[in-house]
């Protein structure tokens, strides 16, 4: 069956605007989240506290917050990969971190300047002063269903980067398509090998990249395996700079259509999402790759 409800995890502020060329003013990013919370988003990823050289896009973290008046009970974690990052972060007053692990060797160099093995080294202090400090933690493991680089990745490394990450303390495990290659079968695949390790359906959130159009798809095969937490990008926003052919994250407008269809409840508001997006392509001088947003805007 499918669930009564879907908790979205809008990372369109993050996942969408590191990936953007243009560097969007802090002030108009703080206006993007404003209007994401009040299209009725209740988890919005807004940001990172990663090395600003490497993502220069989402330099202006710690004042972005700062900015930021948002309506109690609204979740807002943010993106960290070490102690420096989850300084930061605490520095700017955060309750939710994120970090974000690969599953392959050659993303582990490119993303995080590791291997798979020494970045849990560099997690486990990050996440037991992150759960001392009262913090719950996200994981996301990358390249779940393909890499750019390695070709197919084996399930078996997938899922003992993720068992790893939930005995670090991660309430919550999303498994990215980082380039959006997965096809449903694989989805199911991948879920049954973790409940099979132990790490049950009520723990895994879905993170897909719609690069082959596959990741509508992808979504509803997840939900019928019993997943109620998807991630997706207002407008189709995103990408990932240290992964080839990246496209953008599974569009929220696509998936709220797909669950407003569906009787899923949502609590967004479709137009006033649309809304947003519209004017968010504004700002970056082109036009929303949803197609939602197409057909609802035309
Ligand atoms: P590194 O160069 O190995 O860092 O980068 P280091 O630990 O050697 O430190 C070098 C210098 O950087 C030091 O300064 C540190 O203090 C500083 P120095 O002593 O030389 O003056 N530094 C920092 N400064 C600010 N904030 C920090 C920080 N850390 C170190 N957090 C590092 C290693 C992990 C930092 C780097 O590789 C990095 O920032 N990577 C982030 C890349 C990234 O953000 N990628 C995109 C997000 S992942 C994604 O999109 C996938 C996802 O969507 C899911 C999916 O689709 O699969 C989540
Ligand atoms: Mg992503």
């Amino acid at each position: 069956g499918l669930p009564n409800r879907v908790t979205i995890y809008e990372v369109g502020p993050r996942d969408g605007l590191q990936n953007e060329d243009a560097i969007v003013d802090v002030a108009i990013k703080a206006e993007f989240i404003q209007r994401l919370a009040d299209a009725g988003l209740t988890t919005i990823e807004t940001t990172s506290f990663v090395h600003p050289k490497w993502v220069p896009q989402l330099a202006d973290a710690a004042e972005l917050l700062s900015r930021l008046n948002l309506p109690e009970g609204l979740r807002t974690p943010v993106l960290v990969p070490n102690e420096r990052g989850l300084d930061r972060a605490l520095e700017a007053g955060v309750s939710e971190i994120a970090i974000f692990a690969s599953a392959t060797e050659t993303f582990a160099a490119k993303n995080l300047n590791s291997t798979v093995d020494d970045q849990f080294a560099m997690f486990a202090p990050t996440v037991r002063r992150a759960l001392d400090e009262g913090l719950t933690v996200r994981g996301y493991v990358s390249m779940c269903y393909g890499d750019p680089w390695e070709g197919d990745v084996p399930i078996d490394q997938v899922v003992k980067v993720g068992a790893r990450l939930v005995e670090l303390g991660c309430h919550e495990l999303s498994l990215g398509d980082t380039i959006g290659v997965a096809t449903p079968g694989q989805v199911t695949a991948l879920i049954k090998a973790f409940e099979a390790a132990g790490v049950g359906v009520d723990r895994l959130a879905v993170h897909f990249h719609d690069t082959y159009g596959q990741a509508l798809a992808n979504t509803l095969t997840a939900l019928r395996e019993g997943v109620t937490t998807v991630d997706s990008s207002a407008g189709g926003l995103g990408g990932c700079p240290y992964a080839e052919s990246a496209t953008g994250n599974l569009a929220t407008e696509d998936l709220v259509w797909q669950l407003d269809g569906l009787g899923i409840e949502t609590g967004v508001d479709l137009e006033k999402l649309v809304t947003t997006s519209v004017w968010m392509a504004g700002q970056l001088g082109k036009p929303s790759a949803s197609r939602v947003v197409q057909a609802l805007a035309g």
